[in-house]
């Protein structure tokens, strides 16, 4: 299998419960090895860009407001088939459909509050890595 790059973000209601270090480590038993990474606050407009795609969604503005609400880690992880290997360790969207052992089983709030996002594909986790990072930032 090839080695992916894949951009995840450690959501609000996870590092407001100081749950970083356990979420990383989940991504590291799995494989992933973390090659870049940033705690910082989202604005307004960095939120409402970065979940473009979901504009016309009746969630949207609870969404933007809650991933301004407190302090994300954004990261870059990277293994052999990061992208569905990310997707697999933060399990279903909604934590009330995720598989035991996964992140949002053992961590999640809501489906809003999901503790962590993760790209989707190959061609999303290309531009949302680009969206926070710049190529010196990534260290593999
Ligand atoms: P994420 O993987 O970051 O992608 C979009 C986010 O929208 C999702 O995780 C959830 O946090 C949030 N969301 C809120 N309500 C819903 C919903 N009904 N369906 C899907 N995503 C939702």
């Amino acid at each position: 299998m090839a080695v992916e790059r894949t951009l995840s973000i450690i959501k609000p209601d996870a590092t407001r419960r100081n749950l970083t270090g356990k979420i990383i480590a989940k991504f590291e038993d799995a494989g992933l090895r973390v090659i870049a990474s940033r705690r910082m606050r989202l604005s307004q407009a960095d939120a409402e860009a970065f979940y473009g795609v979901h504009r016309e969604r009746p969630f949207f503005a609870d969404l933007v407001k809650f991933m301004i609400s407190g302090p994300v880690v954004v990261q870059v992880l990277e293994g052999e088939g990061a992208i569905a290997k990310n997707r697999e360790v933060m399990g279903a969207t909604n934590p009330a459909n995720a598989a035991p052992g996964t992140i949002r089983k053992e961590f999640a709030e809501s489906i809003e509050a999901n503790s962590v996002h993760g790209s989707d594909a190959p061609e999303t986790a290309a531009n949302e890595i680009k969206f926070f990072f710049r190529d010196l930032d990534i260290v593999s």
